[in-house]
């Protein structure tokens, strides 16, 4: 492959999983039985991104592995209604095109653990998604890296990664601790604890305790996403709950956190995580966003429920993939939800939309129970954030302020 006599696509793909193996030292090549996809979208792509996709598509690159995408920047069934212009979604339509050419499944979201895409446990995989990345190596087992996009393409073209870091067990053992002091109640603390770890571990490998064993994979799903906004952490263990962690000293294997490495999360970081993330300085809210990571179809119902019968003073949207948005209208949810005034946006990211787009679409305040949405939107789409449970964020939309 490196020698080009396979084409094009194969060699430039090696040179990427050589160079990264040279810079890890990585011995070997492993193959790989999934990839996910993250930089399929316009926004994160840029003008490189998308010649670079393209050529390779164009030279007869073609996917030998399961490959699926995550969100685009264009809700594809949406786009008009929410002022999106033709030409973002195009220049979208072309880039996913070029993706689809090469074989790759458009599954279009971040939680394809949700739509069928679920490794098993100790399967090498190449998964790009920070958030997804955690979810495969902490709640399923599966191994991979936080791989960046041209290195998943890379992986997905060549069905090879570098045997380093996650894919190598002694590298998976957890390095600090956090003893979580106080009760969970909601998906909003799972993801204010995940702010926390993020924040506190970098790109160590946290061992929680104290998590009851009750805790969904909504749960899980939201301190996935939050231990990977404010850190670069790709791994955790809860005992009890992540595959290679059936106690403590499994989790940790030899190493045993000094004291400088063990933490504690009780009601008084709870609160500063949420002061931190609520950064709105008045009650003003324009627009309510749920589903960050994608959401699931049991939150939806709950939504639905929730919605019922009421009228919006502002607009709701929850971002899913297609598939649990198609769940969503054979169950009527959809139909409920937009009864009252929301949308259910399938396949998009609000990270990816146009720079500018919610400002001038007179958005400056979003309120959701997401820190990572939260904390993109700031940087990203210049936006002030109040931080909730789904109940006082969906208040929020019938009431038109924030209490
Ligand atoms: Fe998914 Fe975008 Fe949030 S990719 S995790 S909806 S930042």
């Amino acid at each position: 492959m490196l020698d080009g006599i396979h084409g094009y696509p194969l060699r430039k793909s090696m040179e990427i999983i050589v160079g990264l193996a040279e810079c890890y030292d990585a011995r070997r090549l492993i193959p790989i039985k999934s990839v996910h996809l993250a930089v399929n979208n316009v926004f994160g792509a840029g003008e490189i991104g998308i010649a670079f996709v393209k050529n390779l598509a164009d030279t007869g690159g073609k996917f030998v592995t399961f490959a699926d995408t995550n969100p685009v920047a264009v809700p594809y069934g949406n786009w008009k209604d929410i002022g999106i212009s033709g030409e973002w979604e195009c220049k979208q339509a072309e880039l996913t095109a070029n993706y689809a050419k090469m074989g790759a499944f458009l599954g279009n979201t971040c939680t394809p653990y949700m739509i069928g895409h679920v490794p098993s446990f100790g399967e090498h995989i190449a998964w790009s998604e920070s958030s997804a990345t955690v979810f495969a190596n902490a709640v399923l087992g599966a191994r991979t890296n936080r791989e960046g996009g041209p290195s998943s393409i890379a992986s997905a073209l060549t069905g090879f990664t570098p045997d380093y870091g996650l894919h190598q067990d002694q590298n998976r053992y957890g390095n600090l601790e956090i003893a979580v002091k106080v009760e969970l109640n909601d998906i909003k603390d799972f993801a204010a604890l995940g702010y926390f770890a993020g924040k506190v571990a970098q790109d160590g490998i946290p061992v929680f305790t104290g998590i009851p064993q009750t805790l969904s994979w909504d749960d899980l799903t939201m301190l996935c996403a939050a231990c990977a906004t404010t850190g670069s952490i790709a791994h955790f263990h809860v005992v009890g709950i992540t595959p290679e962690a059936p106690t403590l000293q499994a989790a940790f294997g030899k190493n045993e956190p000094s004291p400088s490495l063990k933490f504690e999360f009780g009601p008084r970081q709870l609160n500063q995580m949420e002061e931190i993330i609520n950064n709105a300085p008045s009650s003003e809210v324009d627009l309510i966003i749920l589903g960050c990571p994608h959401y699931s179809i049991a939150r939806i119902e709950r939504v639905s429920r929730l919605l019922m019968g009421k009228k919006l003073k502002r607009e709701v949207w929850i971002l899913t993939s297609q598939v649990v948005k198609c769940y969503a209208q054979i169950m009527g949810y959809l139909s409920i939800i937009e009864a009252a005034g929301g949308r259910i946006l399938g396949e998009a990211c609000q990270n990816m939309m146009p720079p500018g787009f919610f400002n001038q679409n007179g958005y400056y305040t979003v309120a959701t129970n997401s820190p990572r949405l939260a904390f993109y939107v700031r940087g990203l789409q210049n936006m002030l954030s109040h931080f909730g449970t789904e109940e006082r964020c969906l208040e929020a939309a019938v009431n038109g302020v924030w209490r």
